[in-house]
């Protein structure tokens, strides 16, 4: 039967949403509350055709976005949406910063999630787990000699930009080296994810027990509290994760806690930090989930390479993971806008760069700033 009214309702749903957005965007922006942010198509697809909402409903083409994924993925009433930005640290910075200064966006009260895989260290966590950091440390920004080639005084083969030894702190610094995020939005996040039930398989269990029964890599996954690496190269094995170890620490004063690796979080900041500094981002908005695919380096007794070509059982499982333990995440702050989100969660720890560009200093910088002042005056 033909009504009328529905006829009209139906076409002016119809053209809302078929309009281009440029039309739109002299209308109103998009001003999401959560955007959440995957780096490749899988990490993606676990959050399509889910109960919870339907990111499918618009997508938005835009300029500057990666040729692999062009659009930009949202809600019909535009609260959540997401994207891809390819992986390695080039995408990550050029996706982000194209978004950042979009003008269809209004992301100046958006909680970012970035929702992806990782390695992990056996020592933080294990395969599935779900981690959230404070700290991401860009680990591979540093001078190199192959190990085969190293004087004898060095531990490893990567040395600080500007030092004359792996454990000197670098005398050349670039800016993207630490950044701190929200710590009480972190924990927020953590008391809205920590209950969930993770998803585990034999594949994994079989796998994991392999490492020693004290370390956390032998036991189930859970939600936990640690810190990022970010670098290009995807590496693996006891010698590196050694040196991602103490780089992680000795670019943080101890304070970050090396535990997952991945190859573009650093980048994103970047460009999340610079979004901030125009006033378009709000830098306390940032939460990393990542969560453990494959672990850093092998169990006791087995070689690094059969450890990396063989399958640890943790893919699939790290991916379903992150919607587990993101869609908590995500429904917690949708249900508490209006009393906690929407003005912010106001952060009690220093957050930014290495370089104190959004103000005060990261605590590193801080003792070392005090160091120097107090040695003009010896
Ligand atoms: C958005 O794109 C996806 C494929 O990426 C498609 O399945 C979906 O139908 C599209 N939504 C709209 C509203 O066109
Ligand atoms: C890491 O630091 C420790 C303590 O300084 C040192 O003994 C070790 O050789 C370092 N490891 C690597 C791979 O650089
Ligand atoms: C990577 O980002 C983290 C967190 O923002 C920051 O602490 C770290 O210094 C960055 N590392 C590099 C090398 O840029």
């Amino acid at each position: 039967m033909w009504n009328p009214a529905q006829f009209i309702i139906s076409l002016l749903v119809s053209t809302k949403v078929e309009t281009p957005i440029g039309v739109c965007d002299a209308i109103t922006k998009i001003a999401p509350k959560v955007f959440i942010l995957n780096m490749f198509d899988r990490e993606a697809d676990v959050w399509y055709n889910i109960p919870e909402f339907n990111l499918l409903s618009r997508n938005i083409s835009i300029s500057g976005f990666s040729p692999r994924y062009p659009d930009a993925h949202c809600t019909e009433d535009g609260s959540v949406c997401q994207l891809i930005t390819g992986e390695g640290e080039i995408n990550a910075a050029i996706t982000m910063s194209t978004l950042v200064h979009s003008s269809i966006f209004d992301l100046s009260r958006t909680y970012f999630l970035i929702s992806g895989i990782s390695g992990i260290n056996p020592k933080r966590g294990t395969t599935g787990t779900v981690t959230l950091a404070r700290f991401a440390v860009q680990v591979a920004l540093q001078h190199e000699i192959d190990s085969r080639e190293i004087p004898s005084w060095f531990s490893t083969g990567y040395f600080p930009l500007g030092s004359r030894s792996p454990d000197q702190f670098p005398a050349s610094v670039y800016g993207t080296e630490v950044f701190e995020l929200n710590n009480d939005l972190r924990l927020l996040a953590y008391k809205l994810a920590q209950n969930v039930v993770l998803h585990d398989t034999p594949a994994a269990q079989a796998y994991r027990i392999q490492y020693p029964i004290e370390d956390p890599a032998a036991r189930p996954p859970s939600v936990a509290l640690c810190d990022t690496a970010t670098a290009d190269v995807f590496w693996t094995g006891n010698m590196l994760a050694e040196t991602v170890e103490n780089i992680t620490a000795l670019l943080t004063d101890g304070e970050a806690m090396y535990c997952t690796s991945q190859q573009e979080d650093n980048a994103t900041l970047e460009a999340l930090l610079r979004g901030s500094l125009s006033g378009r981002v709000d830098f306390s908005r940032i939460i990393i989930m990542r969560t453990g695919s494959n672990f850093d380096r092998p169990f006791p007794g087995r070689s690094v390479a059969e450890h990396f070509f063989s399958n640890q059982g943790g893919f699939e499982m790290a991916l379903k993971n992150t919607y587990i333990a993101g869609v908590k995440i995500v429904q917690g702050i949708l249900e508490g806008w209006e009393e906690e989100f929407y003005e912010g969660v106001e952060a009690t720890n220093y957050i930014g760069d290495i370089l104190g560009s959004l103000g005060g200093h990261l605590k590193v910088m801080h003792r070392r700033t005090a160091e120097s002042a107090s040695s003009l005056f010896e």
